[in-house]
């Protein structure tokens, strides 16, 4: 596969202030050929896009939501690693943004990722991500990011685990520094990951990851069970080890991880 010249991240750039998803209209940009960093933004998506089917709600012109056009030259083993790129990107921007802001002030925040690529900010959700991808000739990859900024109101079943950045700080933030900073922070380390460093990305995130040598359950949804085990790592490909009870290891490539404090 011929790769299509790299002008950046965010280049061109689509917006729209209501649309069905950005992933969608990623997607189709993508199958007519967009290039490689076509971003495309939202101030509301009326059919936002969850993982595992679900629904992303979020309030008109409070958040950010956006999607970038993917094109990476990478054996389809190691895509799975995109997904940890873009959470160690989202989670450093947050961390830089907070910290600029509060310089010089006695503040703490924490920032942290659940695997495979939730942000936490002070242990509630803030970011969701979802990759899809479109396999063929001329293989793309959509990454569509969903943070809750500005947003206050949740409903009682979401506000159990998610949370904005307004809402943990008490302020109101520009959207677009983090757009800008996430974009940035993204190209380098998927650079990164296109010339093998890998052993840098699996520090950062690993440096991120939340419930590392705790005990955590692991959601299973094709066979709805609930496994208990012990966060070990990840492997190269980006699957959850986990240590079990019987203390054998064993991988995970998909469910979802629920900290023990969201069941108190
Ligand atoms: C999750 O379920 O945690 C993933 C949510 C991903 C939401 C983002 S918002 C921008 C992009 N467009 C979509 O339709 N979904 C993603």
């Amino acid at each position: 596969m011929e790769k299509s010249p790299f002008i950046g991240f965010g280049e061109p750039h689509y917006h729209f202030e209501v649309c069905a998803s950005t992933n969608a209209i990623a997607m189709d940009l993508a199958k007519q050929g967009a290039l490689e960093g076509t971003l495309v933004t939202a101030d509301f998506q009326t059919q936002g896009r969850g993982r595992l089917g679900r629904r992303w709600m979020a309030a008109k012109g409070e958040n950010l939501l956006f999607s970038v056009v993917l094109r990476p030259v990478l054996p389809p083993e190691k895509w799975g690693l995109l997904t940890l790129v873009a959470a160690i990107a989202v989670a450093e921007s947050v961390e830089y943004q907070l910290a600029e802001r509060y310089q010089g002030q006695n503040a703490s925040f924490l920032t942290q990722i659940k695997w495979s690529n939730d942000v936490l900010l002070n242990r509630k959700k803030i970011c969701g991500m979802l990759l899809e991808s479109s396999m063929g000739q001329d293989p793309v990859v959509i990454l569509g990011i969903g943070i809750n900024v500005n947003q206050t109101l949740f409903d009682d079943e979401l506000a159990r685990k998610a949370t904005s950045i307004a809402l943990i700080t008490e302020k109101e933030w520009p959207i677009a520094p983090f757009l800008v900073h996430i974009l940035s922070t993204f190209q380098r380390y998927y650079i990164a990951l296109q010339k093998g460093m890998e052993q840098g990305i699996f520090k950062a995130y690993l440096s991120y990851l939340v419930g590392l040598n705790e005990s955590i359950h692991l959601h299973q949804f094709n066979t709805n069970t609930m496994i208990e085990g012990i966060i070990r790592g990840i492997e190269p490909t980006g699957a959850l080890v986990l240590e079990l009870p019987d203390g054998t290891q064993k991988s995970f490539h998909s469910g979802e991880v629920s900290l023990s404090h969201w069941y108190s």
